[in-house]
C-alpha cells in the first residue's frame, strides 16, 4: 500500500522541481522503498502496482541483474517499477509510456531517488517510442489499462453527463485492444525463451486475451502461461465525475460479467471486487 509520509527515507534535494508537490513513499519489501512526486498529472501508484512491485522483489534474482528489461506503460505512478528494478540492482532498464507527462515525471522521480539518470525513458504507443527499435528484451513488464472496451450504450450515457469530457475513458478502458496489439508484436521484441510479466485485471477478459495470443502465434511459437499471483481488490474510481456516474460503470461491468467477457464478484453490501492476476508468459520459437 502507498504510505503518505511516514517512513520517508530520502529528503527532496533543494531543487524547486522537487519542492513544487508533496512526495510519498511506496514500500515493496526487502528494504526497497521508492519516493514519488505526487504530481496531479500522474495517478498515484495503485494497490495493484504495489503488488506487482512486491512480486518483482522476489522474481528478480541474481541472474536477472544483467538482463535487459523493458517496463512498458511505466507511468502513471511514474516509473515506479523501473525505479524499483534499479533499487534491486538491475543495470539495464528501458521504460516507455504513451503519456508524455508520465515519462517526464518518471525522469524526475529517478533523479529524486538516485541523483542520476541511468534508466532509458522513452515515450510512445507500446513499442513505438523505443530508441533501439530492433532490440529484443530478456524480460518485458506490462501492467496495461485494466478495463475492456466499453459498449456504445455506456459511452453515450457517460457522454451525456456533465464533466465526462475531462476524464477520458482511454485511461482505464480498451485494455483488451491494447493487449491484442501488444501480444501481436511481442515475439519480435523478446529474445527466444524471453519472459513477460503481465498484470491482468479480470475486467479486461483474461481468458479471451490469452487465447488470442496463443491463436495469433500458434504456427511459430510455443507459449507457456503461468499464474504467479492473484489478488482481489475493490473497484475504485479515479475521477470525481466517474464516482458520480458509478451506477453506469457498475451496470457495464456486471453486463460484461454476465456475458462471460470479464469477471467480478459482488459482496452483499454491493461492493464490487475484481481479480488482479500477475501472469508469466514464456515464448519459444517452434
Ligand atoms: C495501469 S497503469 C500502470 C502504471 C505502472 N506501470 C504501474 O504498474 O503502477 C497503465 C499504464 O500504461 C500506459 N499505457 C496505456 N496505453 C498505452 C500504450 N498504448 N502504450 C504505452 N503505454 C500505455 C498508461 O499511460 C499507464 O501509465
Amino acid at each position: 500500500m502507498t504510505a503518505e509520509q511516514p517512513g520517508r527515507t530520502k529528503e527532496a534535494p533543494g531543487n524547486s522541481c522537487f519542492n513544487e508537490f508533496e512526495l510519498y513513499d511506496v514500500y515493496f519489501g526487502m528494504g526497497h522503498c521508492i519516493t514519488l512526486i505526487d504530481d496531479p498529472k500522474a495517478f498515484k501508484v495503485s494497490p495493484a502496482g504495489v503488488a506487482f512491485g512486491s512480486l518483482l522483489t522476489r522474481y528478480v534474482t541474481e541472474e536477472l541483474l544483467t538482463a535487459r528489461i523493458l517496463d512498458l506503460g511505466t507511468g502513471s505512478g511514474s516509473g515506479i517499477h523501473s525505479l524499483l528494478l534499479k533499487s534491486i540492482g538491475v543495470g539495464n532498464v528501458v521504460a516507455s509510456d504513451i503519456s508524455e507527462d508520465a515519462v517526464a515525471i518518471a525522469r524526475k522521480n529517478e533523479l529524486l531517488n538516485y541523483g542520476n539518470s541511468t534508466i532509458e525513458f522513452c515515450h510512445g504507443d507500446l513499442f513505438e517510442g523505443l530508441k533501439a527499435s530492433a532490440y529484443r528484451y530478456d524480460v518485458i513488464l506490462f501492467n496495461p489499462p485494466g478495463w475492456r472496451t466499453p459498449s456504445n450504450g455506456f459511452l453515450e450515457a457517460l457522454g451525456k453527463l456533465a464533466g465526462s469530457k475531462v476524464c477520458p475513458v482511454g485511461s482505464m478502458f480498451y485494455g483488451d485492444e491494447i493487449l491484442a496489439r501488444f501480444f501481436k508484436e511481442l515475439p519480435f521484441r523478446l529474445v527466444d525463451g524471453g519472459k513477460v510479466i503481465i498484470g491482468l485485471n479480470s475486467l479486461v477478459g483474461i481468458k479471451q486475451s490469452i487465447n488470442r495470443l496463443r491463436h495469433v502465434h500458434a504456427n511459430d511459437f510455443i507459449i507457456q502461461c503461468r499464474l504467479l499471483e492473484r489478488h482481489e481488490f475493490p473497484l475504485f474510481f479515479y475521477y470525481e465525475e466517474w464516482t458520480a456516474a458509478k451506477h453506469l460503470f457498475i451496470s457495464e461491468i456486471l453486463s460484461w460479467t454476465r456475458q462471460g467477457l470479464a469477471y467480478c464478484s459482488v459482496e452483499k453490501n454491493g461492493q464490487i471486487n475484481w481479480s488482479y492476476e500477475i501472469v508469466e508468459l514464456t515464448l519459444r520459437k517452434k
